[in-house]
């Protein structure tokens, strides 16, 4: 069996972590259409924490935008690591009330931040869309040209919305396997991916949920995590991040020691960024690791 991993980690130099990983990936076509629609501001919503706060605020910086960060609760100061760069990159932050944060999708929601604001190019939560699948199509066929993929390939990643998943399971176009590892607790993973790839009109079933590996939810972690972690970076020096890749690497190399792989076949792990949130994290929890 060969193991591979697809490092889209190191997409961005690496004095910013922001703008790499899946991120990249998924803003990528939304930056083009925005700029072609003649759109000078983007806007969107995220946690404190968010990956893709962080790696907006960086895209307007680098293209060009002003951006503006629609932020989950109250404000806490000092910023945390994700927020204070965001800041630094030009993004200006808003704090939105968790029950206003929850209809934020919703017209009258909307039209209040637009009167505010003026226009801008908005992206959702998470930054899933159309366009984030599109460019996510593109990391399979930059695979396809590193590696031979066939059948007995299978490309497993991290999930939050499902959104990298969907535009890798579209670029593989019914070949090989896709195996998605969820951050957060719950079922619903299936479903959305199911509906994102409805919204393409596909109908792919080479793909498949473990769900076994979220290590208490989106966020969460347990000791047997932060030694995976450490043991990992120091044993590959490759970093992960706690919150995603972390939870991916470890479910991975779980499955390959019960011998859910078969012999022969190729995996590539899908190195999906999220290293700024490293920072965050051991504000909170303390250092899990020198990483230096
Ligand atoms: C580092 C990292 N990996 C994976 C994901 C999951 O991506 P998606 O929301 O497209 O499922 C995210 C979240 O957006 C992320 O920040």
């Amino acid at each position: 069996m060969q193991v591979l991993i697809k490092r889209d980690d190191l997409l961005h130099p690496p004095d910013d972590f922001c703008f790499c990983g899946n991120k990249w990936r998924k803003l990528k076509y939304n930056l083009i259409q925005a700029k072609a629609a003649g759109y000078r501001q983007l806007l969107t919503f995220g946690g404190a924490y968010s990956n893709h706060i962080a790696a907006v605020a960086s895209a307007g910086a680098l293209f060009g935008f002003s951006t503006i960060g629609i932020i989950r609760g109250e404000e806490h100061l000092p910023l945390n690591p994700t927020l204070l760069h965001a800041k630094e990159q030009g993004m200006h932050l808003q704090y939105m009330r968790r029950s206003e944060f929850r209809r934020k999708q919703e017209p009258e929601v909307l039209q209040k931040i637009e009167e505010q604001f003026g226009p801008a190019y908005v992206l959702p939560e998470g930054g899933t869309n159309a366009s984030a699948l599109q460019g996510v199509e593109e990391l399979v066929a930059e695979l396809r040209a590193q590696t031979a993929i066939d059948a007995r390939t299978s490309v497993a990643v991290s999930c939050g919305t499902g959104g990298t998943m969907a535009g890798i399971i579209l670029g593989m176009a019914g070949q090989g396997k896709v195996i998605g590892f969820p951050a957060l607790k719950g079922d619903f993973m299936k479903g959305e991916v199911k509906q994102l790839l409805a919204n393409e009109d596909a109908s792919w079933e080479n793909w498949s949920i473990q769900a076994d590996y979220h290590f208490g939810g989106y966020a969460k972690h347990k000791p047997e995590l932060v030694t995976f972690m450490a043991d990992f970076t120091q044993q590959y020096g490759i970093k992960l991040d706690p919150i995603y890749t972390s939870k991916l690497f470890f479910g991975v190399l779980d499955l390959i020691e019960q011998g859910v792989f078969e012999a022969g076949c190729k995996v590539i792990v899908v190195h999906t960024g999220g290293l700024q949130g490293i920072k965050g994290w051991e504000e909170r929890f303390g250092p899990f690791i020198s990483f230096e």
